[in-house]
């Protein structure tokens, strides 16, 4: 039996469309690799960032998913380009779905892969600069992260 397609906004439809910074840095300051374990779908992201003021400077990213998570990675990138890595770390799923219009409830969980793709690759960040001293901002959210179990997530 054919069932209803989700609506997706305008918004989410143009990201689709037209993704902005979509590939990947060369020599990138962190990258992130995230993946949700149910539906398969990956998320690489790349940032530059600034050593002095800690200000991401660019941001790309690779997404082999679904449009949704396509359409989350393109507008996370616009969300935390220019930002400080503490700005960055506020910026939510929920922040990415506001951005896009809204999200079908069994869409949500594409959204999430944005946030913790961001997260994942200022982890990295501070990893490969081990003079610098990892913020506890950036450890409560790689832990807020890792509790989420994506098998109970909508969708
Ligand atoms: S990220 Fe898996 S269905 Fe969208």
């Amino acid at each position: 039996m054919l069932t209803m397609a989700p609506m997706y906004s305008e918004k989410v439809l143009e990201h689709f469309r037209n993704p902005r910074n979509m590939g990947e840095i060369e020599d990138p300051d962190g990258v992130g690799d995230v993946g949700n374990p149910v539906c398969g779908d990956l998320m690489r992201i790349t940032l530059k960032i600034d050593d002095e003021t800690e200000i991401i400077t660019d941001i790309k990213f690779k997404t082999f998913g679904c449009g949704a998570a396509i359409a989350s990675s393109s507008a996370v990138t616009e969300l935390v380009k220019g930002n400080t890595i503490l700005e960055a770390l506020e910026v939510s799923n929920k922040t990415v779905i506001e951005e896009l219009g809204g999200l079908p409830p069994v869409k949500v969980h594409c959204s999430l892969l944005a946030e913790q793709g961001i997260a994942a690759a200022i982890k990295d960040y501070y990893e490969r600069r081990p003079d610098k001293q990892i913020p506890p901002q950036v450890q409560e959210k790689i832990r807020k992260l890792d509790r989420l179990d994506p098998h109970e997530m909508p969708g």
